[in-house]
């Protein structure tokens, strides 16, 4: 339990999505975490109160100006905090803490309190994308404020995009993140680590394209648990509806040609490689200039596919006439039967380092994953974990697998 004994600060603040901070208080809790809930006054109408009081022991905060409170309750509440998360944020309270206004017992507690803080941002895409917060979250960050999702999906308004929060067990992983940031884990210090992520999307025609359901989260998740664990990172990203992690460079590219071209550039500088991308296996062997019709009586058209190249197989090739076994490389395979036996077939066949075997029903789209690390000499089943938490698993991998070669050390 990585939280344990820790004094957290649970701000509450009011988006529809007030009511998941009940599962993010009952995560800190679980993870041995203390937790004080403060909660501005509209989150009070879309959660109750009681419900935290039940679940933490302790009323929560819900005035700044309570006669019967002998003191400053703010000022308080942040001499107790070892670390702040607010879930969900809205677009106002991102802005009062930009501001520096203080009139709700949320941002007047982060206003005093110069440890970390955690924003877990929830509202409609067009808020999240408008310049006034764009500006708002800038300062934000420049000024050390951690900030977790929001993620791409279905939003109150029943519209999709950029704008929901992170699911509770995401936001406490990056605040247990955030927390050894500070306590100084960066052991990638100095590596650099090439990432690629998404799906890739083989166009048939000016409009259309064969593509898959990857998120590009896993690859997301590794990038930024690498960076925040020192490394220098480049994400070469399909297309996939992510926001940019901050201080990573991100190359987008469309194909898997586009992919490989952008890798294989790339792949000299890089101490490791983590292919995290679910590259399409074949694309149409043409590329329709204007949009295929249909016209009347006609049988369907089928489309005659060319294989892609194998990007890792490629690099692991590549890497056999090199005089060192530089860069780490690291595949995933997605399966639906077979898991361990498939890994270890990939391992063979692609020459790489450690094959992340993950069942399909898992595997796409969601913030968790359940994986088998497979290396040559080992079967590592991890259970079910959150992407974020998987991604520090699969890096403590590489971590090893890059360590020989760290300089002072010796060469083997
Ligand atoms: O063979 P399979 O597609 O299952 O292998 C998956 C692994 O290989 C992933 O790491 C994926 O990124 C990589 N891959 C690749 N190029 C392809 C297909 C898969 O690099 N054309």
């Amino acid at each position: 339990m990585s939280l344990t004994g820790k004094h957290i600060v649970l701000g509450v603040t009011g988006g529809i999505a007030a009511y998941k901070a009940a599962y993010v208080a009952r995560e800190l809790l679980a993870r041995g975490a203390e937790v004080r809930v403060a909660m501005t006054h509209t989150a009070t109408k879309l959660i109750g109160p009681l419900t935290f009081t039940g679940l933490t022991g302790k009323p929560p905060v819900v005035d700044l100006w309570d006669p019967s409170y002998p003191g400053e309750v703010h000022v308080d509440l942040a001499r107790w905090a070892d670390a702040i998360v607010i879930a969900p944020t809205t677009a106002n309270v991102i802005a009062r803490l930009a501001h520096g206004l203080a009139e709700d017992p949320v941002s007047a507690t982060v206003l005093c309190f110069d440890g970390p803080v955690l924003v877990a941002p929830a509202m409609h895409h067009r808020m999240w994308q408008h310049a006034a917060t764009r500006a708002n979250v800038a300062t934000n960050e420049a000024r050390g404020l951690a900030f977790v999702g929001p993620v791409f999906g279905k939003l109150a308004s029943g519209e999709e995009g950029v704008g929901r929060m992170s699911e509770p067990l995401a936001i406490v992983d990056a605040l247990e993140g955030l927390l050894a940031k500070r306590s100084s884990a960066r052991d990638l210090e100095g590596r650099r680590v090439l990432v690629s992520a998404g799906p890739t999307h083989e166009a048939l025609d000016p409009v259309r394209f064969l593509g898959n359901r990857s998120s590009g989260r896993m690859g997301w998740a590794i990038a930024e648990r690498a960076r925040d664990r020192g490394a220098t990172v480049t994400i070469v990203a399909g297309p996939v509806s992510l926001v940019d992690p901050g201080g990573v460079e991100v190359v987008r590219v469309r194909s898997a040609l586009e992919m490989e071209a952008a890798i294989t550039s790339r792949r000299e500088d890089a101490d490791a490689i983590v292919m995290a991308a679910a590259v399409a296996d074949f694309r149409p062997r043409a590329l329709a200039t204007e949009k295929i019709k249909k016209s009347e009586g006609e049988d369907a058209p089928s489309i005659e596919l060319v294989r892609n190249p194998d990007i890792l197989a490629g690099l692991g090739q590549w890497r056999l006439g090199r005089a060192r076994a530089r860069p780490f490389l690291v595949g995933f395979a997605v399966e639906t039967t077979d898991l361990v036996a498939a890994a270890q077939k990939k391992l063979a066949k692609k020459k790489v380092d450690l094959v992340v075997a993950n069942h399909a029903s898992v595997a796409f789209e969601g913030d968790d994953n359940e994986a088998v690390l497979v290396r040559e000499a080992s079967v590592t089943p991890t259970g079910r974990l959150s992407k974020r938490a998987l991604a520090d698993r699969i890096l403590d991998v590489l971590r090893d697998g890059t360590a020989r070669e760290d300089p002072g050390a010796p060469k083997s």
